[in-house]
């Protein structure tokens, strides 16, 4: 199906508008609940320039509605109070009025011109955003929407990894933008790191394109915003922005492979003789299975099912023992391992730093 650029451009406009209201009212609903004003996924918290933009952009809409909720409720409180029923009323029906050019051109022309003018400022972040060109130190990520993980691949430096995002802090006086290529291996998903950038949806047969430069280091919480399926609400992202010199020793400790030792060798014997193999990737050990996560690297990540659980020993016996305990809906089986097979898995798998 093609889709023409401008249903596409009005489709994230739309995206972008109801998420940010969607969003807005859980932050103003659960107050309560979660009152840290820069919790990881706070909207007015932005740490990144296309953040900053749409930041500005939202609050520039607000303001209009809130221009707007003032003058209408306004008006309606004045006209309540001032006509209300008196004791001293004769009882008949005031006059009527109908049509007046006047009235009629002003509550139409307003409206039109407001819409206009939001939806002119709107296509003029859009274009901002998208138009800044990839500079020569930009680093290239690749990221691909799984039914519910997403698969991160860094094309130049040769590491494949998942869920967990891990991109250079950039500066004015440096930039280091991390420019992303989004892609879907099965339905489409979204990916939305709120303090970071707007929301891009993954589409099957289709690239898309975003950029994020966080300008401080520490940890960005996203999600999927496209509904994919059963733990669609799962299907949880971390950006991990790192200053310069981390994220380079990063990416250079996931170019090594595991050595393999004896500690692991029995359990590695049963992940290459069952399906695991199949669907996990480890660098080193034969295999170059990409319908789950690849593992070469699993102990270098803080979580499990993409977010689902914390990526403990404990959670990952009880995660290959019954992976729907914590994701219910999860394609991946469970594995009807004996004990010991599984004591053993896991010990392998605990080798995977
Ligand atoms: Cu992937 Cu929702």
């Amino acid at each position: 199906m093609i889709e023409s650029p401008i249903i596409l451009t009005f489709q994230r406009r739309a995206s972008l508008a109801t998420g940010g209201i969607v969003l807005l009212c859980s932050q103003v609903c659960c107050g309560a609940v979660r009152s840290d004003p820069f919790s990881p996924t706070n909207i007015f918290s932005p740490a990144s320039p296309p953040a900053h933009a749409i930041a500005n952009l939202a609050y520039f809409v607000l303001l209009i509605t809130a221009a707007i909720f003032a003058t209408v409720f306004g008006l309606i409180i004045y006209v309540v109070a001032k006509y209300r029923r008196r004791p001293n009323d004769d009882g008949k029906e005031p006059p009527q009025v109908y049509g007046s050019n006047a009235v009629e051109t002003a509550w139409t022309v307003v409206p039109i011109i407001v819409v206009v003018v939001l939806s002119l400022v709107t296509a003029r972040v859009i274009h901002q955003i998208q138009e800044v060109p990839k500079p020569p130190g930009a680093v290239d990520v690749q990221i691909i929407g799984h039914q519910f993980w997403w698969e991160i691949r860094y094309p130049k430096y040769g590491v494949v990894t998942a869920n967990e995002i891990h991109v250079p802090v950039g500066s004015a006086a440096e930039p280091r933008p991390t420019f992303l290529e989004l892609r879907s291996a099965d339905v489409a998903h979204s990916f939305w790191v709120p303090r970071l950038a707007g929301k891009t949806n993954l589409i099957p047969n289709r690239v898309n394109t975003m950029w994020i430069e966080p300008e401080r280091a520490g940890v960005y919480l996203g999600q999927c915003a496209e509904y994919c399926g059963t733990q669609h609400a799962l299907m949880l992202i971390r950006v991990y922005a790192d200053d310069p010199d981390a994220f380079d020793r990063w990416i250079k400790g996931q170019q090594q492979y595991a050595e393999p030792n004896a500690i692991g060798a029995a359990g590695r014997e049963l992940f290459q003789a069952n399906a695991c193999i199949n669907c996990h990737t480890v660098n080193g050990i034969g295999g170059a299975g990409r319908f789950g996560p690849d593992l070469t690297h699993l102990m270098s990540r803080a979580t499990l099912g993409s977010g689902a659980t914390e990526n403990t020993q404990e959670n990952l016996r009880a995660w290959i023992m019954q992976p729907d305990h914590f994701k219910p809906g999860v394609l991946m089986p469970a594995m009807n391992l004996s004990d010991s097979d599984l004591d053993n898995v896991v010990r392998y798998l605990l080798t995977l730093k």
